[in-house]
């Protein structure tokens, strides 16, 4: 779907949504990476800045990935954006969130937001989703190319970001030091602690990591030194499959299994 901006909005919507903000005295609106989502913006407020991203609720992609969202928010507050509410009006469905002032991670070899990123996703490990909560296995979004036995070596337990592409992981300034805060929660699913680390292998290499430095920067993290090389090798094999229009993709999932 095309991207709206604020005043393309129906006026129930953006009155839902000024009920919680107050007047909107300016909007930027955000190019994203997908470009999925149909409004995505920065709206200023009289007491501040706030995030909205949303969707009409008959985009049911949009809709699952809003649920998402919401569902992990509590979860995650020590290191994403705080959810300030969400609005379903006008066949529209729309969160806010507080709005992060910083950049985008830079994931390049020797980059400092690295060992930020590292130190964050130790703590993204430590969050133990309640018995029965209601996000999908990773392997559901695989079904149709890997077999049973495949999806059962990427079962777990663990809260994946599962998106973890350099515009997904911001960073801002805190006091003296910076800080990672992950964003867009919309793909996050369940699985073993290892997967996220598996994800972000692609975006190290797209940051210009070769093979052995992207597999030796993963190194660091038990959780990927512990995970099975058969798992793995499912991981590679629903990455490969779900790219299989992109050679040139294929072929870079398929160094991960590179000794
Ligand atoms: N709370 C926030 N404050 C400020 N900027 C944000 C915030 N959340 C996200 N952004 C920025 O806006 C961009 C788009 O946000 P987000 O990724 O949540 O939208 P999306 O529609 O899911 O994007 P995509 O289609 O790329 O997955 C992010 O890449 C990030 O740079
Ligand atoms: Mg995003």
């Amino acid at each position: 779907m095309e991207q709206q901006s604020w005043t393309e909005l129906p006026n129930g919507v953006r009155s839902a949504v000024e009920s919680v903000t107050g007047p909107v005295l300016e909007t930027e609106d955000i190019t994203t990476w997908h470009g999925s989502t149909a409004f995505v913006a920065v709206l200023t407020t009289g007491t501040g800045k706030v995030f909205v991203k949303g969707a009409p609720s008959t985009d049911t992609e949009a809709a699952e990935q809003r649920r998402r969202e919401t569902l992990v928010a509590p979860l995650v507050t020590r290191f994403a954006a705080p959810l300030i509410a969400h609005v379903a009006e006008d066949g529209w469905i729309l969160l806010l969130f507080g709005h992060v002032k910083g950049g985008n991670a830079d994931l390049s070899p020797g980059s400092i937001d690295l060992g930020y990123l590292a130190a964050t996703l130790r703590d993204v490990q430590q969050v133990r989703p309640p018995h029965g909560f209601a996000l999908p296995p990773l392997a559901d979004q695989w079904t149709e190319y890997l077999t049973g036995d495949q999806r059962s070596l990427l079962s777990g337990n663990h809260l994946v970001h599962n998106d973890l592409v350099p515009s997904n992981v911001m960073l801002r300034q805190a006091g003296y030091t910076r800080q990672v805060v992950l964003v867009d929660w919309g793909r996050a699913v369940l699985g073993p602690a290892w997967a996220e680390y598996a994800g972000l292998y692609m975006w190290l290499l797209f940051s210009g990591h070769t093979p052995e430095a992207a597999r030796a920067w993963l190194g660091q993290f038990p959780a990927w030194r512990m995970a099975s090389r058969a798992g793995i090798r499912a991981y590679v094999a629903g990455a490969t499959a779900e790219c299989a229009n992109s050679p040139e993709h294929a072929a870079r999932w398929a160094t991960l299994l590179d000794q």
